[in-house]
């Protein structure tokens, strides 16, 4: 079943994505997409997420982590390219400041940075990017910027909705660095070929990423 849309506030768009201006829906439902994703948060993951602040924080904390550790994995896999490294280096950075931040969230409020089970979305992204190159450099780009994109919308959705004056705070500064991190990996994504490949392959991906979340996970995630 398709999801519900949720009210989203006013987001940036990240420089050179595709279709990537914000739009309004009509006053009556006021919606802004995020228009590089398939389809839009649902009510149900909203819901989910505001009932549960706790486990979305640490899991929040984890996510921060693991999207530094694929800029750091991106720049060992290709070790040579400059130019990759002059942009995914101060993402990595950004991203452990983002990590620092919520970590330190959590030990203000006494909650450990425990582990939790991973939703399956992370493995099931990655299995779709292809093993040979250069189809693997672009897929990889493309998809990391998803979840970047997912991360700016959702934090856009929590900063709007989240009764917690701290929670509203931090989404609410984090989510352009999101927004922009979509721009960094889709400015990458460009290098890889003809613009009419990599918009198809984003819109294949987009596809599967949206397919993913279409049924809410058991347990509240950043990305389930
Ligand atoms: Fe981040
Ligand atoms: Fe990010």
């Amino acid at each position: 079943m398709k999801p519900a849309a949720v009210p989203l506030g006013p987001a940036g768009a990240p420089p050179g994505a595709p279709g990537a201006a914000a739009s309004v829906a009509p006053p009556a439902a006021p919606i802004t997409r995020v228009k590089w994703l398939a389809a839009p948060t649902s009510s149900a993951w909203l819901e989910q997420a505001l009932a549960h602040p706790e486990p979305l924080l640490i899991d929040h904390a984890h996510c921060e982590r693991k999207a530094a550790g694929v800029a750091l994995q991106l720049m060992f896999r290709y070790p040579s390219d400059g130019a990759l490294a002059a942009v995914l280096s101060p993402l990595a950075r950004e991203e452990l400041e983002h990590f620092e931040r919520v970590q330190a969230l959590l030990e203000r409020r006494g909650i450990a940075l425990r582990p939790l089970a991973a939703p399956p979305y992370g493995a099931a992204l990655a299995a779709l990017v292809r093993r040979r190159e250069p189809q693997r450099r672009l897929d990889s780009f493309l998809v990391a910027g998803l979840i970047e994109a997912r991360s700016h919308e959702r934090m856009a959705l929590l900063a709007r909705h989240c009764t917690d004056p701290d929670l509203r705070a931090l989404y609410a500064d984090l989510l352009a660095s999101e927004a922009r991190h979509f721009g960094v990996y889709w400015v990458l994504a460009e290098r890889e070929g003809p613009r009419a490949t990599v918009v198809e392959r984003l819109g294949e991906l987009a596809a599967a990423e949206a397919a993913l979340l279409a049924e809410l996970w058991q347990e509240p995630r950043f990305h389930s």
